[in-house]
């Protein structure tokens, strides 16, 4: 596991989004009360920045065709959208937040549970 920093605690917006590039990986990184999450920032129905969508508690919307995802899963909660995005763990250590783009949970691995 290797934690990278990824951005200060400060500039992700409380129940909003931060877009933030790691290692060339574009990742959403969403702030629910004092909890941040980590999602690649690719929607997985047509490949549309999540960042640019709504948060709504642990929840962040595709602007395009509507399809919210569970950001502490990346499950998507409704259609269109039907694969999982992947996420990664993060630690706020201080002001900053770390994220380890190696401990993804596998967009594969949640589907082959979630569209058993
Ligand atoms: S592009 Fe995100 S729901 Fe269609």
């Amino acid at each position: 596991m290797t934690y990278v920093h990824a951005a200060q605690l400060a500039d992700v917006p409380s129940g909003g989004v931060l877009a933030v590039e790691i290692d060339g990986q574009e990742v959403a990184l969403v702030r629910d009360g004092d909890d941040v999450y980590a999602l690649r920032d690719e929607c997985s129905h047509a490949s549309i920045p999540l960042s640019e969508g709504d948060v709504e508690g642990c929840e962040i919307e595709c602007w395009l065709h509507g399809s919210r995802f569970d950001v502490r899963t990346g499950k998507p909660v409704n259609l269109p959208a039907t694969e999982a995005v992947p996420t990664y763990p993060t630690q706020i250590e201080g002001d900053a937040v770390l994220v380890d783009l190696s401990g993804t949970n596998t967009a594969q691995e949640l589907n082959a549970h979630g569209n058993a």
